[in-house]
Formats: C-alpha cells, structure tokens, sequence
C-alpha cells in the first residue's frame, strides 16, 4: 500500500484491534475534542449509505475537522466518464484522508495504491466493511464484556453479506465458534469456510432459523438479504423473506444473548424484537461514531 489505509479488516492484528477498540472506549467518554482541528476528510460514496457515511461525518464533527464529500456519484465527474483512479488522485489533493464506499469489490484497495492519503474501505461491494467489524467488535465487547470463546450465530445473506465476512475474520483472533443460518442460495461462501478449517475455527451450517438453531449463542448477528447484489431479481424475490426473527423466538435463548444487526432491516427483525432488552442493534450503530473516531484519528497518526 502507498499509505496507511483501512482496506480489509486483516489489515489489523490483534493487538491493533484491541488498541482501537480501548481508545473507542475512550472517544465513547469523551466523543468532543479538537482532534482532527485542521484536518479535511472527504467522503465519497458511490453506493447509498445512512449509517455508516453519516457515523463517519459525525466522527469527524466531533472531533473538529472538516468534511467534503458526495452521497450520489451522479453529481459527480464520473458521470463524464473521469476514472476513480482520477477521481481519487484529485480528491486526495483536497483531503487529509478518504473514506469510500463503492460497489465494486477491491475498489478500496485499489485506491489505496494509487492515493496518497489513506483511505478507509466503507465498503466494497460483497467484500469487506472493516470499520462496520470494529463498531460490532465494540459492541460485542460491551455487550459480553469479553471477545474471547463466545458463539456467534450469523443468520441471512452470508453469500453477499460484507459485514459478516469481514466479523468472521476479525473473530478468528478470538477463538469463536459459529453457527451459519441461510438458506442454500445465501451459504457462507466456501473461501470464508476453508478461512475457518485453516485457522481451527469450529462452525456449524443450518438452513432454519429455529429457536433450537439460536438457543445457545452470545450474539446472534442478523443480517439483510443484499437486494442489489443479485443479478437475478427473480432468485432475491424466492430469498427475500426467509427469515424474520420474532419476540417468541427469543424466550429460551441466553438471557445475555445480544441481536446485533448492522441495518438497514427490511423485515428480518420484526418490529416487536425492538423493545426486547436483547435487541442491541440501534445501540450499536451508535457505537459506529466512537470506532470511527478511533480508526480516523489511528490512521492519521493522532
Ligand atoms: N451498516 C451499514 O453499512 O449501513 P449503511 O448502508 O446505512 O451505511
């Protein structure tokens, strides 16, 4: 890489995440300082975003700095045809550090190589969203008090699923055991298994979402069947509604068991699950501005 940049969640080791995660706590005491006084961060999201361009936007605000950035690529010059490699050339002419979301997987690292701020990967495609795994980090931490031996059960679109690639890799550090709920067209795709044969992770794979499937898990992290990821509308409209995670469902899981989500829900989560204190997920996005702060001011070497 040309420079420091968060583009996948292996980019970290152990002992980064742990130091990140410590100074989240920290901004989660103290979330307004000067920090970033000077500093401009672009965000460039060529994919819609409400969570995770709006957490870093705040992070920045919070911290002191400054923001530029688009939420829709058809105000910007890629609509003449300009490269990313162009566009990233220019904007890191502008900013301090890039955060981008796009659709297409190695995006990130891509740009990383050709920009001489660091960027942080929002997202990239089905890929990776490594700063998405530090705020669940974060909150499974709070949550369990601990990352170590927990079993995580992942339910959903774990085919298109970024959010639970990148979680899956991060874990490994940690000793976890998982459970894999999808249907056959969304299973966790095969290089993200043989990831766990070759790092001694135990997992299990079910097509049900049962209250026997979910009994016995720390964190059973839901996630949404990725809409704009399938190239056959006809195969998301057979998958789209194969889980909803009901309030009866949860009566014999453990009574310290957390419902992360990284959102957005459609109707994975019925709205009863919301006030159920096992619900985690709205906390947890709010959890995003802290990581976020943490990540922004490492990489920036504050
Ligand atoms: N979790 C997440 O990436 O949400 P947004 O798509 O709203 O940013």
């Amino acid at each position: 890489m040309a420079n420091r940049s968060l583009v996948s969640i292996s980019d970290y080791s152990k002992e980064k995440i742990l130091q990140i995660l410590d100074k989240a706590a920290d901004f989660e005491k103290n979330p307004n300082r000067k920090t970033l006084d000077g500093k401009v961060v672009a965000t460039l999201f060529f994919e819609p975003s409400t969570r995770t361009r709006l957490s870093f936007e705040t992070a920045v605000n919070r911290l002191g700095g400054r923001v530029i950035g688009f939420a829709d690529k058809s105000t910007t010059s890629g609509t003449k045809g300009e490269t990313l490699k162009d566009t990233i050339k220019m904007v890191s002419n502008y900013a301090d550090l890039i955060v981008m979301r796009n659709p297409i997987e190695g995006a990130a690292r891509y740009a990383s190589e050709v920009s001489s701020v660091p960027i942080v990967n929002a997202g990239d495609g089905a890929n990776q969203h490594p700063t998405q795994t530090m705020l669940d980090l974060y909150s499974i931490k709070k949550t369990q008090g601990k990352l170590e031996n927990l079993k995580i059960c992942m339910v959903g679109d774990l085919k298109y699923g970024r959010t639970v690639h990148s979680l899956l890799m991060a874990m490994s550090h940690f000793n976890p055991t998982f459970s894999f709920i999808a249907p056959d067209e969304l299973k966790m795709p095969d290089e993200y298994k043989t990831f766990c044969d070759e790092h001694g992770i135990k997992y299990e794979e079910h097509s049900e979402l049962s209250e026997a499937n979910i009994a016995d898990c720390d964190i059973l992290y839901m996630t949404r069947v990725q809409k704009e990821r399938f190239t056959d509308l006809f195969e998301y409209e057979r998958v789209k509604d194969v889980y909803t995670l009901r309030n009866k469902m949860l009566d014999n899981t453990k009574p310290t068991m957390r419902i992360l989500h990284p959102l957005p829900r459609v109707n994975e989560i019925d709205q009863d699950v919301d006030n159920n204190e096992k619900a985690y997920y709205f906390e947890q996005a709010r959890n995003g501005v802290f990581a976020r702060q943490a990540v922004i001011c490492d990489l920036l070497g504050l």
